[in-house]
């Protein structure tokens, strides 16, 4: 996966200007950051689709919301959604949508919750938007472009990963739940855990890749890949001058079974040898 460097964005209509498309998705993030605004302490029905997994009225609300504007202004492009599902275009232009990121947050009011929108052409990763309402934040990216921070009071921030260069200084963010699990890759995460200054456990994919982008986190550990929540965080982090790949040090795709980004080359080393070991 390709998400740094500039280069033309090919596939669009005719009169898309990439510019054009970016704003749109902010826009995108902005309209499903309202709805989930509105429905702050109403999360309607709330379903477990699968063991501790949890769909909301609103996670499906939220969806229609973003499919039906995008079917509407782009009626030719795939879409691959969460609750809906769809299919990537190997060739063509794909939207990947998480209506609502951090759904076990939202279901308890829990103000750590986000839409993710992102646009992928072919392999790459073009525009990305991460709309966390109840922080008032929206960061989105455009490959090439950098990454960016809108606050609620209207002004628009470019964002830089932090400084840290030692898993010993760092900020490590991950959502790893150990019950019940002997999953060996879990180890090297505890080791991280173990290693690092400070641990943060959002409970969003998408917030924890946007606050690495933004310098609040250094190290973001996902270890259940879905192309949705992970694809802001590979072009947001890029964009913002960090690394982003699989849990192996491979390229992060759309099937990659994790994604570890961080906030520089010597850092990101330090953690994938952990997780390779285990730390033993
Ligand atoms: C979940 C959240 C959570 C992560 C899970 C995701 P959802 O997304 O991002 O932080 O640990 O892997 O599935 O289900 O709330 O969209
Ligand atoms: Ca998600
Ligand atoms: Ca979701």
């Amino acid at each position: 996966m390709s998400t740094s460097g500039s280069v033309p964005l090919p596939g669009g209509p005719e009169d898309e200007s990439p510019e054009k498309l970016h704003a749109f998705v902010r826009e995108l993030a902005r309209a499903a950051g309202d709805l989930h605004l509105s429905r702050l302490t109403d999360p309607g029905e709330i379903r477990e689709k699968g063991p501790k997994d949890l769909v909301t009225e609103v996670d499906l609300l939220s969806e229609e919301l973003l499919i039906s504007r995008i079917r509407e202004r782009y009626p030719e492009d795939a879409i691959l959604s969460e609750e809906q599902g769809g299919e990537i275009s190997p060739t063509g232009r794909t939207w990947l949508l998480d209506p609502v990121d951090g759904t076990a947050n939202f279901a308890r009011a829990n103000p750590l919750f986000c839409v993710c929108v992102s646009v992928a052409e072919g392999d790459r990763i073009t525009h990305a938007a991460v709309g966390a309402p109840r922080l008032g934040d929206i960061y989105h990216a455009w490959l090439g472009g950098g990454a960016y921070r809108d606050s609620v009071s209207g002004g628009t921030y470019p964002l830089r990963v932090g400084s840290a260069g030692s898993l010993a200084d760092s900020f490590v963010g991950a959502d790893v739940s150990y019950r019940g699990s002997n999953d060996p890759r879990k180890n090297g995460t505890l080791e991280v855990f173990k290693r690092c200054w400070q641990v943060r456990s959002l409970g969003s994919a998408g917030i924890r890749g946007a606050w690495l982008a933004a310098g609040y986190l250094d190290v973001s550990i996902g270890t259940r890949n879905t192309a949705w929540d992970y694809a802001p965080t590979a072009l947001l982090v890029a964009e913002a001058g960090g690394q982003v790949s699989n849990l192996t040090g491979g390229p992060w795709t759309y099937d990659s079974d994790g994604l570890l980004a961080t906030n520089n080359e010597t850092l990101h080393a330090e953690v994938l040898e952990i997780l390779a070991t285990g730390g033993g």
